[in-house]
């Protein structure tokens, strides 16, 4: 990195401060600003997962919103993305997304220009900028988006930017039945550098030359049961834009993990393993032990501790799973509480003064179940070392199931470990091996109750 970019990213404006703007631009727009629902408020999901999870009665006219416009800056969590953090710069399980929504007021005119406005405004260089758009697909039955299209060139957007794309890009639901409809997302080109060098290349595409950061989703069907797509009786307009995506866009960073968000983080982590070294695996673990300890963080913020089961199950996950990368960067000690204060530090007005207030506990607990995991995962990842797949190429399921019922060592964790090295797991086995057990368990006790009667 030269000098000037230090410094440019040194005076490049701050995600709060990016928060602060975009929902100033929509308030000044006649938008409601509503406060975001708690992480752990929604009961079809265990986390909130989209901005506009919490406004479903009112996307689907079941109950009157109050304003037809509004904004907010809501957490998410997306443990579907938690695999794919790291090896991708560009993913997070837990993140901030700023969202504008206009429920039955606004359509894709008004929006398309909200859009274009705020990006001169905040400073996005427009002329890098792709969209996609619905194209239509035989897969739902829908049809093109054609008037998107047409607002994006009455805007002035070159039409070779205009990308077409299916319904697994362009037509956004929340993977299950529910309000949804097509969507036209914005990209920025970052460059040959970040690209696959393909020819075919463009936004859609899974390397790291095109970032996604803003969606505007038109909300005007509900995806029925059936499968079948009925109109809803309003048509709504649903946005989300990624903080920590913006944030690399204007401060020009090559992933994530490099914006204001992660820097205190990353630093202090730097301080605690200094011979971490810098290989893809090393570097990878960085980005998953940061990801991790701020998704985590976000959950115990919710009120949630780890637990086996529910909510407490996946910030438990989240807490082995970083603090198994911690021994790549050769860390065998509890350090993971540790960087839960340079997270908060670096984005206080994204924190509310009770959250920050409640960080040095949530720190605690994460410390507390570190330490509660640390023997299990030296035993484990000693055992791991040994394991070698079968003739069939795989892990026997049952040699995992053992692991798991023996040394406590999860079987995810473990399928993660022997990944890194090639290795894949026999599932069906694990699954079999499992069935197997629950059936001896069971003759069991029932034998046991035999005797005592
Ligand atoms: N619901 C859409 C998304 O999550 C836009 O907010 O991307």
């Amino acid at each position: 990195m030269n000098n000037h970019t230090e410094d440019h990213r040194q005076h490049s404006v701050s995600s709060p401060e990016i928060a602060r703007r975009y929902l100033a631009f929509f308030r000044a727009r006649d938008h409601l600003q509503i406060a975001g629902t708690p992480l752990a408020g929604t009961e079809s999901t265990l986390f909130v997962i989209a901005g506009m999870q919490p406004l479903l009665p009112w996307l689907r006219g079941e109950a009157p919103p109050p304003a037809p416009r509004l904004t907010t800056l809501q957490r998410c969590l997306r443990m579907d993305d938690a695999d794919a953090v790291g090896v991708n710069g560009l993913k997070l399980s837990g993140f901030n997304m700023l969202g504008n929504w206009s429920i039955g007021d606004y359509g894709r005119r008004e929006a398309i220009d909200f859009a274009r406005e705020l990006l001169s405004e905040i400073g996005v260089d427009r002329s890098a900028m792709w969209v996609t758009v619905f194209g239509g697909d035989s897969v739902s039955h829908l049809p093109p988006d054609d008037e998107t299209i047409q607002q994006w060139r009455r805007a002035g957007h070159p039409e070779q930017r205009i990308v077409r794309l299916g319904s697994d890009d362009n037509l956004w639901t929340m993977n299950s039945p529910g309000p949804c409809g097509p969507c036209t997302e914005m990209f920025i080109d970052r460059g040959e550098a970040f690209g696959c060098g393909q020819s075919t290349c463009r936004p859609g595409c899974s390397c790291e030359r095109f970032l996604e950061f803003w969606n505007l989703v038109f909300i005007e069907y509900e995806w029925q049961r059936d499968g079948s797509f009925t109109p809803l009786p309003l048509r709504s307009v649903d946005t989300g834009m990624g903080l920590e995506r913006i944030a690399a866009v204007l401060q020009e960073t090559p992933t994530l993990f490099e914006t204001d968000l992660y820097a205190g983080a990353q630093q202090r982590l730097a301080e605690l393993a200094p011979g971490g070294g810098d290989s893809p695996q090393q570097q990878r673990a960085r980005r998953v032990i940061v990801d991790a300890v701020r998704s985590a963080l976000y959950i115990g913020l919710a009120g949630v501790v780890p637990r086996s089961d529910g909510r407490g199950s996946v910030m438990r996950r989240l807490i082995r799973r970083a603090a198994r990368q911690g021994r790549i960067l050769g860390l065998d000690q509890p350090f993971l509480g540790e960087l839960v204060a340079p997270l908060v530090e670096r984005a206080e007005d994204l924190f509310s003064p009770d959250e920050q207030r409640l960080a040095p506990q949530v720190a605690g607990l994460l410390t507390h179940e570190e330490r509660r995991f640390a023997r299990v995962l030296t035993t484990g990842l000693r055992l791991l070392d040994r394991v070698q797949p079968e003739s069939g190429g795989l892990v026997s399921g049952e040699q995992l199931f053992l692991l798991h019922a023996e040394r406590g060592f999860p079987a995810d964790l473990a399928a993660e470990v022997l990944a890194e090295r090639g290795i894949a797991v026999d599932w069906p086995g694990y699954l079999a091996a499992m069935e197997r057990h629950h059936a001896i368990s069971r003759v069991s006790v029932r034998h046991a109750t035999d005797v005592t009667e």
